[in-house]
């Protein structure tokens, strides 16, 4: 466009970079509803304890683990900060079975598990109707889009979901945290460590492979770029724990437990 002023190109190439990543978002999006609408898969995380010995189960059974500790100490803090009963809200966002929900209403949470995949929420729910769950709801949701009031949840967790995002909608989804966790709340995630040869082998290979052709994304990050991520949304840090490796920096998987100031 050679008419063009130097700012209007400018803008033209935003305007196209915008389009080109709203394309991606959307073709991660349709082939992880795809991928995640599958039986098998939410079923094994409907289950807290896998009994395959796989790597991958294994991985899952550690973070429900950690997840689960984490939680328990959260409610006995604030409950019993505040001396009185109260009922703490929770989100699992890329909830999909529902494994994480069921143990949360358990211990008294007032839960919501959204997942991108109408299908695993349709299970969930299902099941929690026949097993008679109180305090749980299950609902389509994105990521990215979280629709409830700013300040609403206590506690929130995204377990294996966030590195199917691209670093747009990664970013995006921090934000949407951010605006829905209650001042001191606190949000449990994983970080797929990109400084972990194996996973960020496997995961560079899967993706290489795949992600032209359906654009199902597995993303690796380093957990400066992650750290640094979570910094710029407000959020603090407040503790991390690795899965499987006794130097942190060198672990498959880093759990971060965040807050919100
Ligand atoms: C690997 S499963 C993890 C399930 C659960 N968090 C757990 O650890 O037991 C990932 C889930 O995240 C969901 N998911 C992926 N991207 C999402 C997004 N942008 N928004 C909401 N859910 C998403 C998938 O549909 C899938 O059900």
């Amino acid at each position: 466009m050679p008419w063009c002023s130097i700012s209007q190109y400018r803008n033209i190439e935003q305007v196209n970079e915008a389009v080109s990543l709203n394309r991606i978002t959307k073709m991660v999006n349709t082939k992880t509803k795809e991928i995640y609408s599958n039986q098998g898969e939410i079923e094994l995380f409907y289950s807290p304890n896998s009994k395959s010995d796989s790597i991958v189960t294994k991985i899952l059974n550690k973070e429900y683990k950690i997840v689960m500790n984490i939680v328990k100490r959260i409610i006995n803090k604030k409950v019993g900060k505040l001396n009185k009963k109260i009922q703490l809200t929770a989100l699992d966002i890329g909830c999909s079975g529902g494994r994480y929900c069921f143990s949360f209403a358990k211990l008294g949470l007032k839960t919501t598990g959204i997942d991108i995949a109408k299908k695993a929420t349709d299970f969930a729910s299902k099941k929690s109707k026949e097993l008679g769950t109180k305090n749980l709801t299950f609902q389509v949701g994105e990521a990215t889009n979280l629709k409830f009031k700013p300040n609403t949840f206590d506690i929130i967790i995204c377990i294996e979901v966030l590195h199917h995002l691209s670093n747009k909608d990664l970013k995006i989804a921090f934000q949407q945290i951010h605006k829905v966790l209650k001042p001191g709340g606190v949000a449990i995630i994983d970080l797929k460590n990109k400084l972990n040869t194996i996973i960020n082998l496997t995961y560079k290979y899967h993706t290489n492979k795949t992600f032209k052709n359906t654009g199902h994304l597995m993303l690796t990050r380093t957990p400066h770029q992650y750290t640094r991520l979570i910094k710029n949304t407000g959020l603090k840090i407040i503790k991390s724990k690795s899965i499987f490796s006794p130097i942190k920096l060198l672990s498959p998987v880093i759990m971060y437990i965040i807050k919100k100031k």
